[in-house]
């Protein structure tokens, strides 16, 4: 524990020849939760997938665990605990809610630890425990989030990329996800960076809020500072 389980400097990444991120410096200390937040295209899922080892950078470093991890395979980020929830979810709709779990542990060579994960996510989400039979499209807005979330528990990941966990849920899901986010790092040293678009549930629930516009951190500050600081919060977030 103690010290940043993820670090980005003069990171930049785009597509084609389009820039999108530039210069990006961020530290992510081992079981916090750090809150993404910007406008509309202001470069937070480019972020993610940047950092998720989905898309290639340009330039710069991203040291995961103290390792360098250019160039590293996504197959192999994710053996090393990087998950990726993508906006939009990925759950597979012709597959059941079990089968969908199932593929987030596909990797595991422990088949024992992999059941026991298992357990453990229907016991976090008693929808989907009551739903195991479900196909992916049966579900609700909120369950399919549940699964995507649970999806990439059952890696145990170390590290939690989560991209609009809250989009097209009820407020009182989203307080439930924030508050189990909250439990996963204190309990088991999970780290989490955040994309959202809902300020307040996430810098309540946050370590560190990271604001970005137009692919530039232009401020990252202790989220309680964010909450707090009324000049602040007008300046970067319009508030
Ligand atoms: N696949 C792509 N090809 C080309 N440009 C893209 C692609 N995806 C995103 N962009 C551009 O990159 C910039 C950043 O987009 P990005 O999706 O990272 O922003 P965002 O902060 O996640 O926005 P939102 O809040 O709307 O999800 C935008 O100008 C967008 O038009
Ligand atoms: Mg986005």
């Amino acid at each position: 524990m103690g010290g940043d389980l993820l670090t980005a400097e003069a990171l930049a990444a785009g597509y084609g020849p389009v820039p999108v991120l530039h210069n990006v410096d961020l530290r992510v200390p081992t079981g916090t939760i750090a809150a993404v937040i910007g406008a509309n295209g202001a470069g937070k899922t480019t972020l993610l997938r940047a950092l998720s080892g989905m898309l290639r950078p340009t330039a710069g470093r991203i040291v995961f665990d103290g390792r360098d991890l250019r160039g590293t395979p996504v197959e192999q980020l994710v053996r090393r605990g990087v998950a990726h929830v993508p906006e939009g979810r990925g759950v597979i709709g012709e597959l059941t809610v079990a089968e969908n779990l199932r593929l987030g542990a596909l990797w595991r060579r422990d088949r024992a630890a992999a059941a026991s994960a298992l357990d453990e996510v229907y016991q976090l989400f008693e929808p989907l425990a009551r739903r195991r039979r479900h196909l992916g499209h049966q579900l609700s807005g909120g369950e399919r989030q549940m699964l995507a979330l649970g999806r990439a528990l059952v890696g145990r990941p170390r590290l939690l990329l989560l991209d609009e966990p809250s989009l097209g849920l009820a407020p009182r899901v989203v307080a439930q996800t924030m508050a189990l986010l909250r439990q996963l790092c204190d309990d088991t040293g999970l780290t989490v960076l955040l994309v959202e678009q809902n300020v307040r549930s996430a810098l309540a629930v946050a370590d560190q809020g990271i604001v970005m516009s137009l692919g530039r951190v232009v401020l990252a500050a202790p989220a309680a500072r964010l909450r707090d600081d009324a000049e602040l919060r007008h300046a970067y977030l319009g508030f």
